[in-house]
C-alpha cells in the first residue's frame, strides 16, 4: 500500500491545520511499527483526530464557511467507524489489523484532504478570525499520550 506523504498540494491554507494533517498521516503511517500496541495506537490516532476535528470546525465556523455541518457529519462518521474498529479489535476479530486500519485511513484521509478540506480553503486562507481561532485553540500534548509516537513531528498549537 502507498503511504501518503504531506505535500504543499494538500495545504488547507491555515498552518496549524496542515500541522495536524501531518501528524495524523505520520500517526496512520506508523500504526504497522506497534504490533501489539495497534490498541493504544489507534487510541492515541483517536484522540488526536477528535481534537484536529475540533479546532477544524471551529475554524469553519470563524470563517463562515457554508458547509460546516455536512463536514462536521463526515468527521463524526469517521469517528464512529473508528470506534467501530477499535472495539472489533478489541474483541478479537482477527480482520481488524494495522493494515487494513492504514488501509482505510489513508484513502478516507486522502479523499477527505483533497477534496472535502480544500473546500474550506478558500473561505479560511485568508480569514485572520479563523487563523487566530486555530491558533487559540489550545494545546495538545501528543507526548503526554503516547511518547515513542512523538518523532520530529509538532503541533504548531502553542
Ligand atoms: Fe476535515
Amino acid at each position: 500500500m502507498t503511504k501518503i506523504v504531506w505535500s504543499e498540494a494538500m495545504s488547507v491554507g491555515v498552518p496549524p491545520l496542515d500541522s495536524d494533517h501531518r501528524i495524523i498521516i505520520d500517526l496512520i503511517g506508523r500504526l504497522d511499527d506497534h504490533g501489539a500496541d495497534l490498541s493504544e495506537a489507534i487510541n492515541t490516532l483517536i484522540a488526536y483526530t477528535e481534537y484536529h476535528f475540533f479546532r477544524e470546525e471551529r475554524v469553519m465556523a470563524e470563517c463562515g464557511y457554508p458547509e460546516l455541518e455536512a463536514h462536521r457529519q463526515e468527521h463524526g462518521t469517521l469517528a464512529d467507524d473508528v470506534m467501530a474498529l477499535q472495539r472489533r479489535y478489541a474483541d478479537g476479530d482477527d480482520s481488524v489489523t494495522a493494515y487494513a486500519l492504514q488501509q482505510f485511513l489513508t484513502e478516507w484521509l486522502y479523499h477527505h484532504i483533497l477534496l472535502e478540506d480544500m473546500a474550506y480553503k478558500p473561505y479560511a486562507e485568508h480569514c485572520a478570525r479563523a487563523h487566530d481561532a486555530a491558533k487559540a485553540f489550545g494545546k495538545f500534548r501528543l507526548e503526554d499520550l503516547h511518547p515513542e509516537l512523538v518523532r520530529d513531528a509538532e503541533t504548531e498549537c502553542a
